[in-house]
């Protein structure tokens, strides 16, 4: 199944670490577009790690307003916050532990009473944030939705051929993946963005990419859309296969 996806703007970086230190800087330059409140979903996995440390080192640490930052999570293992899993875990070892940020600005998703109820309280937190119950393109739920890809196509915890892939109204998902019940954002919350950044690096995700940019809606992360831009940042290994499908 193919489709032309929205344009999206292709950033090769030399290396993983070139990946992190373009996409910090490119976060701190948005944050600064605005005096606004500036919330961002954050990806989980091992990919964002370095590029959530390089946000808290100097310089980009002054340079940010770490009190107009909103965070919330992408998706999230449904295990306890200090479970190694957890992406809550990662995400305050990496940035929240370094960062001046409001704790009333920080939404995890929390462990309410099973997946499927944690889902749900997940939701109403972020229509309260939001202020409605009825998402407004003229108004977006984020001003920046970080994802990455797994090897499969996969985005937040969208897989291929789940239920959730069509899932219109809800802004919430609770899924099970490999005997794993995780809770994520759905496409209506992702798409309701200002801008999605991808962050993928490494070959064994080529193949992924080269489908995802290509338009392959059988990949979760093919998929997805924005209000306004997005931007893949990649390094050479994960970009290998983008310029013989000329798509970079
Ligand atoms: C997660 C993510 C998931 C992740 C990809 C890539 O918590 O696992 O939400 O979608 O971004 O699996 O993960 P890596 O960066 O670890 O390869």
């Amino acid at each position: 199944m193919n489709q032309a996806p929205q344009q999206p703007v292709i950033d090769i970086l030399p290396d993983p670490q070139g990946v992190a230190d373009r996409a910090a800087k490119w976060i701190a330059d948005r944050t600064a577009q605005t005096s606004e409140t500036f919330r961002i979903a954050v990806a989980g996995g091992n990919t964002p790690r370095a590029l959530y440390c390089e946000l808290v080192a100097p310089p980009l640490r002054d340079r940010i307003d770490w009190r107009r930052i909103e965070l919330f999570w992408g998706d999230e293992r449904y295990v306890p916050h200090d479970d190694p899993r957890s992406n809550y875990r990662m995400v305050r070892e990496t940035l929240l532990a370094h960062a001046p940020i409001p704790i009333d600005h920080v939404h995890p998703v929390m462990l309410e009473g099973g997946v499927e109820s944690g889902a749900r309280h997940y939701e109403a937190l972020l229509k309260s944030a939001y202020g409605a119950d009825v998402l407004s393109p003229a108004r977006p739920l984020f001003d920046l939705v970080l994802l990455g890809v797994g090897t499969d196509g996969h985005t937040a915890s969208l897989f291929p051929g789940d239920w959730a892939m069509d899932e219109s109204t809800n802004w919430t998902a609770a899924v099970v993946h490999n005997n794993e019940p995780r809770i994520t954002l759905t496409y209506p919350a992702i798409h309701s963005s200002r801008a999605v950044a991808f962050l993928v690096t490494g070959i064994e995700k080529s193949e992924a990419v080269r489908r995802a940019i290509g338009g392959d809606l059988a990949l979760p992360a093919a998929r997805v859309r924005s209000q306004g831009e997005i931007v893949w940042f990649l390094d050479r290994a994960v970009a290998a296969n983008l310029a013989e499908a000329g798509t970079a």
